[in-house]
Order: structure tokens, then sequence, then C-alpha cells
């Protein structure tokens, strides 16, 4: 069993949702799991990682939110290795936003992939106009996820 570390963005408490259920499944099919609710380069040790999951809304005009910048920031300026490390990406968004939906998720997927991390499945992306339990679609998405690591 992989141990699987999930870092949320979230502004106003979505992303965190879908984290924590996420966990709760996670943890019942026998992994461990962490979550990063702030960016904290001490619990990331990214060299001991294998797996990450990001669950990341879009804010503004297709912006990180505020709790998630730092790490983005982090990882574009010291481009370290992650070659080890295989990722998903939860992207929640809403379509109104239309040139900008779920941008944030694409823009954290696009950092891991140039950092050599390898995605595991295809990214979600979760429609608040359409998906009011945005938690559920992503449990629907990640048991086949989980399936794949
Ligand atoms: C002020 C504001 C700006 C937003 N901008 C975008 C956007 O640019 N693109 C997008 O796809 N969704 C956008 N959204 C929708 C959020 O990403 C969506 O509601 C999401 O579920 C919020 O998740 P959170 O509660 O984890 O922050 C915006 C929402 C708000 C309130």
């Amino acid at each position: 069993m992989d141990d699987i570390l999930i870092i949320y963005g979230t502004e106003s408490g979505n992303a965190q949702m879908v984290a924590e259920t996420l966990q709760g499944d996670f943890e019942a099919r026998g992994h461990a799991v962490e979550i990063m609710e702030q960016w904290d380069a001490a619990q990331a040790d990214w060299p001991s990682r294998q797996v990450v999951l990001i669950c990341c809304a879009t804010h503004g005009m297709g912006d990180l939110p505020s709790n998630i910048q730092p790490m983005f920031d982090e990882l574009d300026e010291t481009r370290p290795d992650l070659s080890n490390l295989r990722y998903g990406v939860v992207a929640l968004g809403d379509q109104t936003y239309f040139d900008t939906f779920c941008k944030a998720g694409q823009v954290l997927d696009d950092l891991f992939d140039r950092l050599g991390a390898t995605r595991v499945g295809e990214r979600l992306e979760i429609d608040a106009c359409t998906q009011p339990l945005p938690d559920e679609e992503a449990q629907k998405w990640a048991v086949e996820w989980v399936e794949l690591l």
C-alpha cells in the first residue's frame, strides 16, 4: 500500500472537504494518508514521497488559492527533481469562468509534470455549476485512480 500525501488549495472549503473525504476513503483501503493544509517544506519532504494527490480550487481570474500559492512559488523557483513522484489532480472550478475553468488545477498539473513527476490517470475537473457535491464526484473518480497506483 502506498503512502499518499494530499495537498489542497482552497478559499471557501470545498477542496478541503474533498481532501478530507478522500483521506477517509484511502485510509479505509489501507493507505497511510497525510494532508498538507499550508505549504511546509519539511512535511512535503519530496524525496521520501511516492504519491501525491492535489485537490485545488481556482479563484480570482484563474488564480491559485492563497494557501497553496507558496508551494507553487517555491517549486517553480527551486525546480526540485520530482521524478520519484506519481501524482493525481482533482481540480475544482466553475464553468461560468469560461476562460479560466479549473485553471489552478491545470497549472499545478503542468508544474508537477515539468518537475518530472508522473501523473496517474486523467485530471478530474469538477464544475460547481453542475455539481453541488464535489466530494461525491471526487470519490467516484478516486476509486479508479487509487487502483492505478
Ligand atoms: C471570487 C471567485 C472567483 C472564482 N474564479 C474561478 C475561476 O477563475 N475559474 C474557475 O474554474 N472557478 C472559479 N471559481 C469557482 C471556484 O473554484 C469553485 O466555487 C470552487 O468549488 C471553490 O472551491 P473552494 O471552496 O475550495 O475554494 C471562483 C469562485 C469565486 C468565489
